[in-house]
């Protein structure tokens, strides 16, 4: 089901305006007024509004006031926060979808203007790196993908994904106070276990980059006991770090913010310079031992000594001498 909404999103304007004039009120003739709609037509939307979680209180002569927002996930309360944010960026909400990366990259085929955001509740073939699977249940996770054309020279794209990983560790530190940290090259880890995923995939040719997709999971309110084994295992959520639900529309806006903004540092190439330090501080494999596993199955030993400002992990090896390495899978071997 297509959310062909996405440019007029009436409900959209009728929250921003709420959550405008918080903790005033604001008459149904005014939000009737800047729809175009009657004031019987803004009561019925109300009242549509508060079969998804919302409260309003409404009082005679003074308007409507928001009381209380949804748990989950609400397209039109995203677009709302955006707005407030002055972000205006196309949003497209999927209630399910095979991929948000899949679908971003369609709807480049097709021509969509950039930036854009395909956000979704669900995903069915969630994708992470390498061809893994990324589970992607409908418990109150984020899945969302960007879709960006940016000018940038193919080269240049490695810094993308350790980037992103930073504004978003930061972001996230800042909102649920947990010591989250960022795993070389695409991951947010908090005590040890796995937070958020990152996939960026871009096409090139032979006049430089052509589009880049930049796909992020992220598990935020959902409970492991939910989760298969192997997943439970390995991940967390960022209730389960913080010890306290997050507001999932809050944190889509503040993700969706952090991530355009991130997109402009590294096209302009603000970035490159504070990246090396900035990760630094976030680094969860700093000064450890690590296993560098590539594809055709060699594997690279040695201790990690953060990235450079392209965004290779510089590796220290025994034999002397930091090297950096563009590629790969890392492991902490275990020392029983
Ligand atoms: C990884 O850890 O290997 C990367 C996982 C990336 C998962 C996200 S979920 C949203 C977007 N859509 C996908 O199919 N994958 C990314």
């Amino acid at each position: 089901m297509l959310d062909v909404s996405r440019t007029a999103d009436a409900d959209a304007t009728i929250l921003s305006q709420l959550l405008e004039a918080w903790p005033n009120y604001v008459s149904g003739s005014s939000i009737a007024r800047r729809l175009g709609i009657t004031r019987v037509s803004v009561w019925g939307r109300l009242e549509k509004l508060k079969e998804s979680g919302f409260v309003f209180e409404a009082v005679r002569n003074r308007g409507y006031r928001l009381l209380e927002r949804p748990e989950q996930l609400h397209v039109s309360l995203v677009r709302a926060l955006l707005e407030r944010r002055k972000q205006t960026v196309d949003l497209l909400y999927l209630p399910v979808v095979d991929s948000t990366n899949d679908e971003a990259e369609r709807q480049l085929a097709q021509g969509c203007g950039t930036p854009m955001v395909v956000l979704a509740r669900r995903q069915e073939r969630g994708r992470g790196r390498l061809g893994r699977r990324w589970h992607s249940a409908d418990h109150g996770n984020l899945y969302l993908s960007f879709a960006f054309r940016p000018r940038m020279e193919p080269s240049k794209l490695q810094r993308f994904t350790p980037w992103m990983g930073v504004r978003l560790a930061e972001l996230l530190r800042e909102r649920c106070a947990a010591p989250i940290q960022v795993k070389w090259p695409n991951d947010l880890y908090c005590q040890g276990k796995k937070l958020a995923g990152m996939l960026t995939e871009a096409r090139v040719d032979a006049d430089g980059t052509r589009d880049l997709v930049f796909g992020l999971g992220l598990n935020v309110n959902s409970d492991p006991a939910d989760w298969p084994d192997e997943v439970a295992a390995v991940a967390a959520s960022l209730q389960t770090v913080s010890g306290q639900a997050q507001d999932i529309n809050e944190l889509a806006a503040a993700v969706i913010e952090v991530v355009v903004e991130g997109y402009q540092e590294v096209l302009n190439a603000q970035a490159d310079a504070l990246l090396p330090e900035r990760w630094r501080r976030l680094d969860m494999l700093s000064d450890r031992e690590v296993v560098i596993e590539r594809g055709n199955k060699t594997r690279l030993e040695g201790w990690a000594r953060g990235i450079d400002p392209g965004g290779a992990l510089l590796v220290e090896f025994a034999t002397g001498g930091v090297q950096p390495v563009l590629a790969g899978d890392v492991v902490l071997p275990r020392r029983d």
